[in-house]
C-alpha cells in the first residue's frame, strides 16, 4: 500500500517526500521503499533534524543518509526550530560539500511559527516549512510575505488541518463555481494553498493510493484567481 502511494505520487508527476527522524521509523520506511521501487534519486527527499546537542545532532544527521540510502539529501530542515544556529552551521558546511542541495527550517504550530521569520531574515536558508490552509490563514500576514521578500521557497504542511477540514464538508459537494478548477474537496483545499503567490509546494499526507491520485490532481489544470480564492474562504467560513 505505502509503495503504491509513492509510485502513484511519482507517476502523477509529483516528486516531494517529506520525512523526519521523529516520525516513528519513517525515514527507514521511505528509504527502503524508494530503494525497492528503484526511485531513490528520482524523488525530492526532504528530512529534518530535531535532536539537541553537538554530537547527538551530528549522529542524527548522519543516520538519515544511511536510512534513506543516499549520499545526497535534497532538503534538510531544522525541525521545529530546535538548536537552530548550531544545526544551520553544520547544514551549511555539508551543503558546501554537496551532501545537501537545500537547507531549511520548519514549524507546524500556527501560534509559534512566526519565529521562523527572523531566521529567514537573518540567516541564509533555502526553504521554510509551515502550516497554511483555508481555515488557518495566519501565515498570510507574516511568514508568506517574509518568505517572498527574502527569496525563501515555502513548503506547506498540514494542508487539510490534519484531516479535520474533510469533516466539515463530509457529504457535501464542492460549490459550483469551484468545479471549473477542482473535482474534489482535496483539490479544492490544495488549490487554495497553491494559488497563493508565495507558496512553492505542499505536502499532504495520505496512506491511500486513491487519495494520492486525488491530491496529485491539484497539480493539474488552472488555479483559482484572487476573487475565487475569496469565494472559497467565504464558502468554508459559512459551513
Ligand atoms: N514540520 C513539522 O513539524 C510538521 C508537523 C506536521 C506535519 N508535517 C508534514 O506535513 C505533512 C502533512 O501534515 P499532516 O499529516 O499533519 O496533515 P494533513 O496533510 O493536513 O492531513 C492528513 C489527513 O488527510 C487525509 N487525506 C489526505 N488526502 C485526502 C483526500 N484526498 N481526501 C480525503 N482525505 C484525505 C488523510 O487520510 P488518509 O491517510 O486516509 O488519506 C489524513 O487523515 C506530514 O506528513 C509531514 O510531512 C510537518
Amino acid at each position: 500500500m505505502r509503495a503504491e502511494v509513492i509510485q502513484t505520487l511519482l507517476d502523477s508527476g509529483g516528486t516531494i517526500i517529506d520525512t523526519a527522524p521523529s516520525y516513528r521509523g519513517s525515514e527507514g520506511v521511505v528509504g527502503d521503499l524508494c530503494r525497492d521501487l528503484g526511485v531513490t534519486g528520482k524523488s525530492f527527499l526532504a528530512t529534518k533534524v530535531r535532536t539537541e546537542g553537538e554530537q547527538d545532532g551530528l549522529d542524527e544527521l548522519n543516520e538519515s543518509f544511511d536510512l534513506l540510502h543516499t549520499d545526497s539529501i535534497d532538503l534538510i530542515q531544522v525541525h521545529n526550530l530546535v538548536d537552530t544556529d548550531r544545526k544551520l552551521t553544520t547544514m551549511r558546511e555539508w551543503q558546501q560539500e554537496g551532501r545537501y542541495r537545500y537547507i531549511g527550517i520548519t514549524h507546524w504550530r500556527a501560534g509559534a511559527q512566526d519565529a521562523l521569520v527572523p531566521v529567514m531574515e537573518n540567516q541564509k536558508v533555502d526553504f521554510a516549512q509551515f502550516q497554511y490552509n483555508i481555515e488557518e490563514r495566519s501565515a498570510e500576514k507574516t511568514i508568506l510575505p517574509a518568505a517572498a521578500d527574502n527569496g525563501v521557497a515555502t513548503m506547506i504542511n498540514v494542508p487539510f488541518g490534519r484531516g479535520r477540514l474533510f469533516n466539515a464538508t463530509e457529504g457535501k459537494d464542492i460549490p459550483e463555481f469551484a468545479e471549473e478548477f477542482a473535482t474534489s474537496w482535496g483539490q479544492f483545499y490544495l488549490k487554495f494553498i497553491l494559488s497563493h503567490p508565495a507558496v512553492t509546494c505542499v505536502i499532504p499526507a495520505t496512506n491511500k493510493p486513491h487519495h494520492m491520485v486525488d491530491n496529485a490532481g491539484a497539480g493539474k489544470g488552472r488555479l483559482p484567481d484572487t476573487k475565487e480564492r475569496q469565494r472559497m474562504i467565504d464558502f468554508v467560513d459559512a459551513l
